[in-house]
């Protein structure tokens, strides 16, 4: 099967840069296993398991890959699984100082996985799940950016919101 990489995020929702990490991740690392954080401190517009089902509807052709929540530590988590990589995308220079703080401290909780940056395309740098959303409820068009799947699920729950204010 190959090692396996953990990647973990909030995911709300999954966007075309998350989907272009995974897909070039999956042709590095025997099985990747997307990590859908269900305790997290953002306010998030889709519960875990939306999240969950959203990430798993768009990534089928993987055929390496799989969903799962997690909850807790990151770090029992990639124990649990027995994975030697945390992949972390990194969209601009801002990211590295607190990416470079989590891989430090996971790096002590987990001492057997190293964590891996892949740097974001160029065309998804400045995407962001919390742009994506802002811009769905106030109608814009985020076909650009998103699965046509989770184009749907945003305009579901956020353009009816928008259109009842
Ligand atoms: N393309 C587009 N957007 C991307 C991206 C990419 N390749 N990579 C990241 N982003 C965006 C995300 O959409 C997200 O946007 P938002 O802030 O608007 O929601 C933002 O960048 C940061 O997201 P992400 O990198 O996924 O981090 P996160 O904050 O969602 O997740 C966890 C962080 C869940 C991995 C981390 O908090 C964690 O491990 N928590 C578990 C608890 C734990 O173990 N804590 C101790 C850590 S040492």
């Amino acid at each position: 099967m190959g090692n396996r990489a953990i990647y973990p995020g909030t995911f709300d929702p999954i966007t075309n840069g998350h989907i272009d990490i995974v897909a070039r991740a999956s042709r590095l690392f025997g099985h990747v296993i997307v990590a859908v954080a269900a305790s997290t401190s953002k306010n998030t517009a889709f519960s875990t398991d939306e999240r969950v089902d959203l990430a798993q509807r768009v990534l089928t052709p993987y055929a390496n890959v799989e969903v799962h929540r997690f909850e807790g530590l990151l770090a029992n988590f990639v124990r649990q699984w027995d994975a030697v990589a945390v992949l972390r995308g990194l969209r601009a220079v801002s990211d590295f100082e607190y990416e470079f703080q989590l891989a430090g401290m996971n790096k002590h909780l987990v001492p057997e996985a190293d964590t891996i940056f892949m740097p974001t395309r160029e065309n998804y740098s400045y995407i962001s799940s919390s742009l994506i959303r802002e811009i769905a409820s106030l109608g814009g068009e985020v076909g650009e950016f998103v699965h046509p799947i989770v184009r749907e699920a945003l305009a579901e729950r956020l353009g009816k919101r928008a259109i009842k204010k």
